[in-house]
């Protein structure tokens, strides 16, 4: 090879490799053999991000998985496109947490016609077509809230009391199971009166505010919240401490977030809340048994917990928070 045809093929070659570098890192996905995109609805709820923070945690543990976390921004059209882009991109495992069940299930089976393996967490969609479904049980977490309430108003056959109940999203399963759940108790109490119609918080806590503010001015004696989740809970609390009446009723909410939840347990602004764990961690391990060809549970279930003021400060503690 004379110098002249050395030289072009040294930058022939050169070029090739900066041309196609992109590509031979991606195929070799840097040392990634798997790819995950996990399609979040928002990260504006505490509860989420450290949904989030779990699962980076458990997927940092496997130098061989790629994750990409897309943010739904709380709109139903926007994680639709989210999931849309995931499935373009050829995921091995797309997770999703949906905003609600109707509007994500097209975009769902659209993922399984593509073939991608498709686990759904938290929040549901209205096919049973995917993999694998992780969450908690909130029809459970529904009944133990009910019977905590009954007991804290007067036990089963006395209790007595007016409830506000805060709901959840009215188009997703967690809000309807945390009603029905928590109605197999209040509901045999004849002493016992749910005092509004379902109104939707989307699960926000200054929504939690205006309703129990509306509540309070519409309703003298209020003797307990239930909250389907803890920052709607607190809302409904700070309210009831602005009208100089948060000592007169109880407070239970769902979630148990250290930081959150279990934080107002132990200061003793809320008087329990239920733990809802969040499906990150499992979420990823499940997804490598997927793509190692392993067979997985078509459900997972994960556990609750009461917290209250017996147990607060332990966990915490655990937490490192007290
Ligand atoms: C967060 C959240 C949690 C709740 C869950 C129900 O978006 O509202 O507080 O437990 O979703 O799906």
């Amino acid at each position: 090879m004379n110098r002249r045809t050395f030289i072009q093929t040294a930058v022939a070659a050169t070029a090739a490799a900066t041309v196609l570098k992109p590509f031979l890192m991606r195929a070799q996905g840097q040392g990634k053999k798997y790819r995950f995109g996990f399609s979040q609805v928002t990260v504006v709820e505490p509860w989420r991000v450290q949904f989030n923070k779990d699962m980076k945690k458990e997927a940092d543990k496997h130098p061989e998985l790629e994750l990409i976390i897309t943010d739904g921004q709380d709109k139903t059209e926007k994680q639709v496109a989210d999931v849309e882009n995931l499935i373009q991109q050829g995921v091995d495992v797309l997770l999703i947490s949906p905003k609600e069940s109707a509007g994500l299930t097209g975009v769902t089976l659209k993922a399984v016609d593509a073939g991608i393996p498709v686990i759904v967490l938290d929040r549901n969609v209205n096919t049973d077509k995917y993999t694998q479904f992780i969450g908690g049980d909130n029809v459970a977490i529904g009944r133990a809230a009910g019977e905590y309430a009954v007991k804290l108003l007067g036990g089963p056959g006395n209790a007595k009391g007016n409830i506000v109940e805060l709901w959840g999203g009215m188009g997703t399963q967690p809000a309807h199971d945390r009603h029905d759940g928590f109605e197999e108790f209040v509901g045999k109490e004849p002493g016992i009166k749910s005092l509004l119609k379902p109104i939707d918080t989307d699960w926000k806590q200054p929504k939690g505010y205006d309703v129990m503010s509306t509540a309070l001015k519409e309703f003298d004696k209020i003797d307990l919240v239930y909250g389907h989740n803890d920052p709607v809970a607190y809302g409904a609390y700070l309210a009831a401490k602005d009208a100089g009446r948060e000592k007169e009723i109880k407070f239970l909410g769902i979630d148990a977030l250290p930081n959150e939840g279990v934080t107002w347990v132990a200061k003793g602004q809320l008087t329990a809340t239920f733990l809802y764990p969040t499906p990150g961690a499992e979420g990823i391990r499940q997804g490598l048994k997927i793509v190692k060809g392993e067979k997985v549970e078509k459900k997972i279930v994960l556990p609750t917990k009461t917290i209250d003021a017996s147990n607060a400060n332990e966990v915490l503690k655990e937490n490192g928070l007290a």
